[in-house]
């Protein structure tokens, strides 16, 4: 499944963010590339572990927390201290798989990405290109979103950053583990909760049909949910 997650940033917080990140070491994009991204990656990145880093990366996962959709959709578990990273004069990533474990360098911190998420920090008419390109068996999906905006994807796909010939694309960037490891059990949890959440505002918490699917989407999570 992929969605996008509109408003994750309000304005505050996102002037906040890039205040912060702007203030910090930009370093070679390729400091956390696994060994088939190493040759496909071009960009830079705040330096992992930075203390801008770890207070953006605080900030956004604030708003995540207070982000109903994200929370629905993703079902998280544990999520990877996020990354920033910026594109200019053509620089790119090309196509690429991400790592399927992520561990935090000199820690125990180590996750199964199950969803990768792009943050966007930056207004998209500020920069050429930087599309975000998901491939899918559909076919190709090109994302850029307003700034404050999020993309939630399968950690799973081939993805790849066309090149940012003119401007700067600024972004934040994350995988997750989620308590749902099926990215098809996932969807069906979020669809089912979303038509709850509708029919609970027309009915109210106490019609029957309400009371009885929230308890077949809590059935549904006892089945397929790690906590
Ligand atoms: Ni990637």
């Amino acid at each position: 499944m992929m969605l996008r997650i509109e408003n994750v940033l309000d304005k505050g917080s996102l002037d906040a963010v890039r205040r912060t990140i702007d203030a910090g070491p930009w370093v070679d994009g390729n400091e956390t590339s696994g060994h088939q991204s190493r040759s496909a990656k071009r960009n830079r990145q705040l330096r992992q572990g930075c203390k801008e880093a770890a207070e953006a990366g605080r900030m956004v996962l604030d708003a995540l927390g207070k982000a109903p959709e994200f929370v629905a959709a993703a079902l998280p578990l544990k999520v990877f201290p996020p990354l920033f990273n910026r594109y200019a004069g053509g620089e790119n990533f090309g196509a690429h798989v991400d790592n399927s474990i992520r561990q935090l360098a000199g820690s125990e911190f180590r996750i199964r990405s199950d969803l990768s998420a792009t943050l966007f920090l930056e207004e998209p008419d500020a920069y050429d290109g930087g599309e975000l390109v998901v491939e899918d068996l559909f076919g190709e999906h090109r994302v850029k979103l307003r700034a404050g905006d999020m993309v939630l994807y399968p950690a799973s796909s081939l993805h790849r950053v066309t090149p940012v010939t003119e401007g700067t694309r600024t972004a934040c960037f994350f995988w997750l583990q989620s308590m749902v490891r099926d990215d098809c059990e996932r969807e069906q949890l979020y669809r089912l909760d979303r038509s709850v959440r509708v029919l609970t505002e027309e009915r109210g918490p106490h019609d029957p049909v309400v009371l009885e699917l929230t308890n077949l989407y809590h059935n549904l999570m006892r089945r397929w949910a790690d906590a």
